[in-house]
């Protein structure tokens, strides 16, 4: 089973509409670095890994189409399509990450001939999509083992398929355990307010046949108690240097009801989520997005007229929470200071 998130064909970039799943399996077409970049901020492309994809996809779309015949004229044109990427969303640290992954190809290359440049930034770009998947199974690989038989696993959000160029975070640990024939089952927290549970982890996981149950995000302490949970496993969307994540607004209430229940809390991600510039989480730029995901459902008002509304997307969960955090270098613990230092080869 395998669910195209977002491809390259031709000249341009091809995504699922992730707004209209699951009720439509619609794609979208973006002939231009602006339209990926709208696609962004719009979410028909989301999840930390996919939108850096989706950033590198549109740099390599915009250079192809810059005239200009010259190194420095064409670099600052391309630093200008970077700079509009950066502008579509602020919490997740790989589109960052992947735009100055492309600007550095480019700055590296200033000998090549233009022609080359598109080439090579086009190449940069579908290396960093394929690289995510084998980077996802990786991870997969590194965390099945934490997941035993018969376990129930809850999850936040959307790290699956959807969420990146392939297979999954969260969801890749997931289905390793499962691929290894193991017996478990998820519960998947609707995620409110753009619903990423609800509409994308149950689909992705009844496509691929693990048993999944729907819940709303204010059962799961219900059934931590009633011992129906047996861990938790999300993903992230900047993890700074002592710990702290960022991810889906609610995932730190999740993760202090899994404390209390005295349940590991496990984080999956990429390499390219964590960022040690980042002393700790206080200084994770959290998104505010606009009030209509709030007061609307599917279009439909249900908040009284002229509300006031605050809808920031992410939290932060400190560090002394998690568990584990499972990258494709390997599974840290704490103290997460050392730890994830060390799985990036990296000295104070
Ligand atoms: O607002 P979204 O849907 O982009 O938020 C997504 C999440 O919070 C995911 O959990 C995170 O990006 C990890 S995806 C592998």
């Amino acid at each position: 089973m395998s669910i195209k998130t977002i491809e390259w064909r031709g000249d341009r970039v091809i995504m699922i509409d992730q707004r209209r799943l699951p009720l439509e399996e619609r794609y979208i077409e973006c002939d231009d670095y602006l339209s990926v970049a709208e696609a962004i901020k719009a979410m028909v492309i989301r999840g930390a890994p996919a939108i850096g994809v989706a950033a590198a996809m549109g740099i390599a779309l915009g250079g192809q189409r810059i005239k200009s015949r010259n190194f420095s004229g064409f670099f600052q044109q391309l630093e200008e399509i970077c700079e509009i990427m950066k502008q579509t969303r602020p919490t997740a640290v790989n589109l960052f990450w992947a735009i100055e992954r492309m600007k550095r190809l480019c700055w590296n290359n200033q000998k090549a001939n233009i022609d080359t440049l598109k080439e090579l930034l086009r190449k940069e770009a579908l290396k960093i999509f394929e690289e995510d998947e084998q980077i996802n199974r990786q991870i997969g690989i590194n965390g099945r083992e934490l997941i035993k038989d018969s376990d129930t696993i809850l999850t936040h959000c959307n790290a699956g398929a959807l969420a990146t160029a392939g297979y999954g975070t969260a969801l890749g640990v997931i289905r390793a355990a499962y691929e290894q024939g193991k017996t478990i089952e998820v519960y998947a927290d609707e995620t409110r307010p753009f619903l990423q549970g609800a509409r994308l982890t149950t689909w992705e996981l009844m496509k691929i046949g693990i048993p999944v149950t729907l819940i709303t995000d204010s059962m799961a302490a219900y059934f931590m108690k009633k011992g129906k949970i047996n861990l938790v496993v999300v993903g992230a969307d900047r993890i700074a240097g002592n710990g702290d994540l960022a991810n889906k607004i609610g995932t730190y209430g999740v993760a202090v009801l899994a404390q209390h229940h005295r349940l590991p809390f496990y984080v999956a991600a990429p390499s390219s989520t964590l960022d040690l510039s980042l002393v700790s989480g206080e200084e994770i730029p959290i998104e505010e997005r606009g009030s209509e995901e709030v007061t609307q459902l599917f279009g439909q008002q249900i908040a009284p007229d002229g509300v006031r509304v605050r809808n920031p997307a992410f939290d932060v969960t400190p560090g002394q929470y998690i568990t584990a955090i499972i990258t494709e270098k390997g599974v840290a613990r704490p103290p997460y200071n050392k730890s994830l230092r060390e799985l990036l080869g990296r000295r104070e």
